[in-house]
């Protein structure tokens, strides 16, 4: 039985005062949903915050990204250790990031192993572009991003999200069942690389122009296990439908 999960994305919104704001209005309604796992990723200024006001909550805590070195002279970046101590997922491997900071498969990669380390859960983001999905190469590309992933990680609680590049922020999702079956093709894939029960365990969200409108025809289908939220992360009812849903559907009412 795998559990639901609806993560919200709050990528490079929000000041402090915002997030503060965001998580006292979405608390209480989230805290009422059980069944699913909810997790919310603030940017890295309001994590400590955010942990503070989450105290007691079955709400959990992310991060959007983090460095793989333990600690040192590297200016600007965040360790794993530091995450540690406020969250308890890691979103790594974001198309965000491959396409504007030139993350690689070997990067990320070792950013999962650095997180999964120090006990932080990963979500790992996979996903190709319009150009290799219109010419056929998505289960390819797709094969490569899962390369490197090993079946401890998929034991010790790593995440996929299937995000479709030319999904993300577009308001142009891919339909439940196009969706259903890449998500499939993933699952047969780590059944060959790792095994039937290992492909079984792992949780695969779907993510890309995710709303309160559209969810239930992703929820529906049997291989996709809940979402990575982004911009509808960022309204609090929106969020709390796209969590409510989620659990109804998947309680299998
Ligand atoms: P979106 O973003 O829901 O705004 O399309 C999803 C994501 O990038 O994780």
């Amino acid at each position: 039985m795998r559990i639901p999960m609806i993560a919200g994305n709050w990528k490079m919104n929000t000041t402090v005062a915002e997030a503060v704001a965001l998580v006292e209005e979405m608390r209480p309604g989230l805290d009422q949903i059980d069944n699913v796992d909810k997790v919310i990723c603030p940017p890295f200024v309001s994590l400590a915050v955010v942990k503070e006001l989450l105290k007691g909550s079955s709400v959990k805590l992310g991060a959007q990204n983090l460095y793989f070195e333990e600690k040192g002279a590297y200016t600007g970046e965040i360790s794993p250790l530091m995450l540690a101590e406020l969250c308890d997922y890691v979103i790594i491997g974001h198309s965000e990031r491959r396409q504007y900071f030139n993350e690689t498969v070997e990067l990320a990669d070792k950013k999962v192993k650095a997180a999964l380390k120090v006990g932080l859960k990963p979500i790992l983001c996979v996903g190709e572009t319009i150009k290799e999905n219109e010419s056929g190469r998505t289960e390819e590309v797709l094969s490569r991003q899962l390369s490197l992933t090993s079946k401890q990680a998929y034991h010790t609680g790593l995440v996929l999200a299937y995000e479709p590049i030319w999904a993300i922020g577009t308001g142009k999702s891919a339909t439940g069942e196009q969706a259903n079956q890449t998500i499939g093709f993933i699952r047969r894939h780590i059944s060959q690389q790792c095994g039937q029960e290992t492909a079984q365990a792992v949780r695969i969200l779907y993510g890309g122009s995710v709303t309160a409108d559209n969810i239930a025809e992703f929820i529906k289908q049997p291989e996709i296990d809940g979402a990575l939220v982004g911009g509808a992360s960022l309204k609090a009812g929106d969020f709390l439908s796209i969590v409510k849903q989620t659990s109804s559907f998947k309680r299998g009412k």
